[in-house]
């Protein structure tokens, strides 16, 4: 699919596997979330660009590669983002934080923004905006409008798990913004939960199921 990369490392699937039952628990499935985090987070930065640094080592001068500098934002997803962005934080520990909370308007199932707030200089970032569930894909335009209005221009999204309904929906509104995720599940039922999926992610993550 153009715009979609898969990453399907056996230990993702391995560990997406035992997050996808329902016998595991919250903190389980939030330390496999965070795993699963680290692992994509190599695969989605690997075009981020390098310059050669001169440095010492203890044995002799050298010029070596950092990253060049580059400006960069994980964007959470409220509040199911916050599962993969704390992961990315990790590997990244210099990426600003936003966040954008969104539910879903009980009449017409419009998803509805109730809190944002991003770093500055959005337009200068990479922006990698993180929720682990592209389910209608409602919920991530709505927060890519709002991201894009707020200045990127520069934007990945990452899942954990997409529908090919999610995918056509988002790719449709925001074509310049790449998917990764880590499978493609079958469809949406009819609650619009992600068939076979893992449930609902914020839940099993915090708990509150
Ligand atoms: N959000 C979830 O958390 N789970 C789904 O299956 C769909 C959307």
């Amino acid at each position: 699919m153009d715009g979609v990369t898969l990453i399907d490392h056996p230990l993702i699937k391995h560990k997406l596997t035992i997050m996808r039952k329902k016998q595991t628990p919250s903190p389980h499935f939030r330390s496999l979330l965070r795993e699963i985090s680290l692992l994509m987070g190599y695969e989605v930065t690997r075009h981020l660009p390098l310059e050669n640094v001169d440095i010492e080592t203890p044995i002799t001068a050298m010029s070596s590669p950092k990253l060049a500098g580059r400006k960069m934002c994980i964007f959470s997803i409220l509040r199911a983002g916050e599962g993969l962005a704390q992961g990315l934080l990790e590997l990244i520990p210099a990426a600003r934080v936003g966040h954008i909370g969104l539910y879903r308007d009980p009449k017409n199932l419009q998803a509805v923004e109730y809190y944002f707030k991003a770093p500055p200089h959005l337009d200068e970032r990479f922006c990698l905006v993180v929720d682990p569930m592209l389910a209608t894909g409602d919920s991530a335009i709505t927060a890519l409008n709002r991201i894009k209005k707020a200045g990127a221009s520069d934007i990945i999204f990452l899942c954990l798990l997409a529908t090919p309904e999610g995918i056509k929906a988002l790719r449709t509104a925001h074509p310049d913004v790449k998917i990764f995720t880590a499978a493609i599940d079958e469809k949406l039922n009819e609650k619009s939960y992600i068939v076979p999926g893992l449930g609902d992610a914020g839940d099993r993550i915090f708990g509150t199921v």
